[in-house]
């Protein structure tokens, strides 16, 4: 059967905005963050310690994070290496996640780094952030398909996987950067772990919708038994060092699939909602989302 309840882990402040091609003013992520936590989302992703240069998008992490204050501590944010954790740490996060890549090319273009050198780079940072307390989350990004290298066999997905987790991260979220995986693919990937050792406690599911099989795709999740969610308010989001990624699965989308269901999430879709038609006027242009366009009638 299917899980009684999902956490949904949303993206849209961080994944989403680090893709747009201006740059959002912080006072205007701040309120968005805001907006999502009132809508009654658990977890929401605010932002990235990384290079300035890379993702200018996300330049202001310390700026919002300081705007946010003590509600921002809670929210988990990307860091890469050690000097972002260091970031992270000056403003007392709690939270934060390190993102790997299954592929040779896209460690090279996202971080700089070879496959084996990503986790000497993680490392430090994993053990850093565990003795300080904080919790990490990791990432594998191209789990079903890279832009560069074709189709990712699996047991490299899982290979990348457990050595994220040996590092000590807590979870682990598989990421369909290019959106291109199908819902065989991701019961494939996932029962995979599990034969590997590693619990559907400890994955989540992170869609990116390019294809239109983000909702396929997490019902085959369902079904496998993971019960955390990435998604992006709006369908705002895309990777800008991974061509053809486009939005993520959105919020909104996910979250009238579960209530279909008899899923429980916990999350106010009517106030999502407000904050994506929101955002989307910040944007200057509407939300990719069904949903959103259904009940918003934008
Ligand atoms: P690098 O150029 O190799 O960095 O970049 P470096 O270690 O050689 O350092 C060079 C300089 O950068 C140094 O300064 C560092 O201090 C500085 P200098 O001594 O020359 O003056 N520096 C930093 N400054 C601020 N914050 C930092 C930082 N690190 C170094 N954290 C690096 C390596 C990893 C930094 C770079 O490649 C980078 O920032 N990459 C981030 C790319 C990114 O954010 N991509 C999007 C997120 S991943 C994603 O979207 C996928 C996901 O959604 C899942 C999915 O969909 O699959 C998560
Ligand atoms: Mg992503």
């Amino acid at each position: 059967g299917l899980p009684a309840r999902v956490t949904i882990y949303e993206v849209g402040p961080r994944d989403g905005l680090q893709n747009e091609k201006g740059v959002v003013d912080t006072a205007v992520k701040a309120e968005f963050v805001t907006r999502l936590l009132a809508a009654g989302l658990p977890i929401v992703e605010a932002t990235s310690f990384v290079h300035p240069r890379w993702v200018p998008q996300l330049a202001d992490a310390a700026d919002l994070m300081t705007l946010l204050g003590e509600a921002g501590k809670g929210l988990p944010v990307l860091v890469p290496n050690e000097r972002g954790l260091d970031r992270a740490l000056e403003l007392g996060m709690r939270h934060v996640a390190i993102f790997g890549s299954a592929t040779e090319t896209f460690a090279s273009k996202n971080l700089n780094r070879t496959l084996d050198e990503q986790f000497a780079m993680f490392e430090p940072v994993v053990q850093r952030a565990r003795d300080a307390g904080l919790d990490v989350r990791a990432y594998v990004s191209m789990c079903f398909g890279d832009p560069w290298e074709g189709q990712v066999p699996i047991e490299q997905v899982v290979g990348v996987g457990r050595r994220l987790l040996d590092l000590g991260a807590s979870q682990l979220s598989l990421g369909d950067t290019i959106g291109v995986g199908t819902a065989g693919h991701v019961t494939a990937l996932v029962d995979a772990f599990v034969a590997a050792g590693v619990g559907t406690d400890r994955l989540a599911l992170h869609f990116h919708d390019t294809y239109g099989q983000a909702l396929a795709n997490t019902y085959a999740g369902l079904r496998a038994g993971v019960t955390t969610y990435d998604a992006s308010a709006g369908g705002l989001g895309g990777c800008p060092y991974a061509k053809s990624a486009t939005g993520n699965l959105a919020t909104e989308d996910l979250l009238w699939f579960l209530t279909g269901l008899g899923i429980e999430h916990g999350v106010d879709l009517g106030q999502v909602v407000d904050a994506s038609v929101w955002m989307a006027g910040q944007l200057g242009r509407p939300s990719p989302s069904a949903v959103v366009r259904a009940l918003a009638g934008a």
